[in-house]
């Protein structure tokens, strides 16, 4: 049975001797809760694949306290790396690097690269300082399943199958870091995340963006980009387009959907004029780090309500934040969208 500790001085002591002792700790990040194990113990991070029923081929992203803690971690160091964690660590990017034969091949699912990353939480950084070891957590949810951006995503997905959870209130980013490839040629998000293209154009001019949608052919670069991903149970549709049309479109559909019996959940914006259903507002359509924030929670909401299919409306995609809420929404609709004209 999992413990639940506050994340006073005496919780994290406490999950840093279980990090110590091979166990399994979640803990809060800025982005999302980790499940975290100690990154160079292969015993420890093979317990992180089951308790998740996360396919061994998925690698982890390992958790440093500081800059200082990678090149021990690493094969080469390009000069990049310096000015990136000067810019963006701790915070909510994930730079993948050559790896050092230190790193277990559990944590890399035998790549020859490892993903590493300074988390920006008062509480990961004390755990990361208290443990003092690397850590490796993907995010605490069971496989597929939305990231748990709250202590009670965690227990509803993991209580049985995990030593500890650091209970420290809801994450503020919401969506996953970065992850920013800089390991073959040119710098490639392979990932996109709070860490925006703008932002990281700003340090790397060259750096592009893997367009996610052209994973089929291409060797798996990043699992993470698997379709059916952070997604609820109920089959969940995105509309993609202008507002207008979009919120008429979902009306239409949930209406259709209704008529046949099915409890529809809909995640719309604050001042969307939807009502009726099972609606999950998520912010102000042009308030995309408050979107970002709630979006899996309000997936989670509407599978606790037991709707029978999920309707979401996309949200301006053009810059910031946009792209990873894209991203997001399209994996966890599985290929379900719909395109309106605007
Ligand atoms: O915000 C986050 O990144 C959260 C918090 C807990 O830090 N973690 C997280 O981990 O989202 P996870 O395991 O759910 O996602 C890790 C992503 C996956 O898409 C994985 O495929 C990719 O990082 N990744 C890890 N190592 C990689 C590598 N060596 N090369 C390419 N992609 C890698
Ligand atoms: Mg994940």
């Amino acid at each position: 049975m999992l413990i639940t500790v506050e994340p006073d001085e005496r919780g994290i002591a406490r999950a840093a001797a279980v990090l110590r002792s091979g166990g399994l700790v979640a803990f809060p990040t800025e982005t999302v809760y980790g499940l975290g194990a100690d990154a160079l113990n292969a015993d420890a991070v093979r317990r992180i694949f089951t308790a998740k029923g996360r396919p061994s081929t998925d690698p982890l992203i390992v958790h440093v306290a500081s800059l200082d803690e990678v090149p021990a971690l690493v094969r080469s160091m390009p000069d990049l790396v310096h000015a990136l964690a000067a810019r963006f660590w701790p915070g909510p990017l994930t730079l993948i690097l050559p790896k050092s034969p230190v790193v277990p091949d559990e944590v890399t699912a035998g790549l020859d690269t490892v993903a590493l990353r300074v988390p920006n939480h008062p509480v990961a950084r004390r755990l990361l300082a208290a443990a003092s070891l690397p850590v490796a957590a993907p995010s605490a949810n069971l496989f597929s399943r939305p990231s748990p951006t709250r202590p009670e995503h965690v227990l509803e997905d993991l209580s049985d199958r995990i030593d500890m959870l650091i209970a420290g209130g809801p994450t503020t980013v919401g969506v996953e870091s970065t992850v920013l490839d800089l390991a073959t040629g040119v710098p490639t998000i392979l990932r996109p995340g709070a860490v925006t293209l703008e932002m990281l154009r700003e340090v790397v001019p060259t750096v592009r963006v893997r367009d996610t949608r052209t994973d089929a052919g291409e060797p798996l670069r990043s699992p993470g980009l698997l379709s059916r991903h952070y997604a609820p149970r109920a089959p969940l549709t995105l509309y993609e387009g202008s507002a207008a049309r979009v919120l008429a479109r979902i009306l239409r559909d949930a209406h259709a959907a209704a008529a046949e019996g099915k409890r529809v959940g809909i995640v719309a914006a604050d001042d969307d004029p939807i009502h009726g259903f099972s609606v999950v507002r998520v912010g102000p359509e042009g308030e995309l780090d408050r979107v970002a924030a709630t979006l899996y929670s309000a997936l989670r909401q509407l599978d606790a309500d037991r709707v029978d299919l999920i309707l979401v409306r996309g949200f301006p995609t053009l810059s910031g934040l946009g792209m990873a809420i894209q991203d997001r929404l399209r994996r966890a609709a599985a290929g379900h969208i719909v395109v309106l004209p605007d």
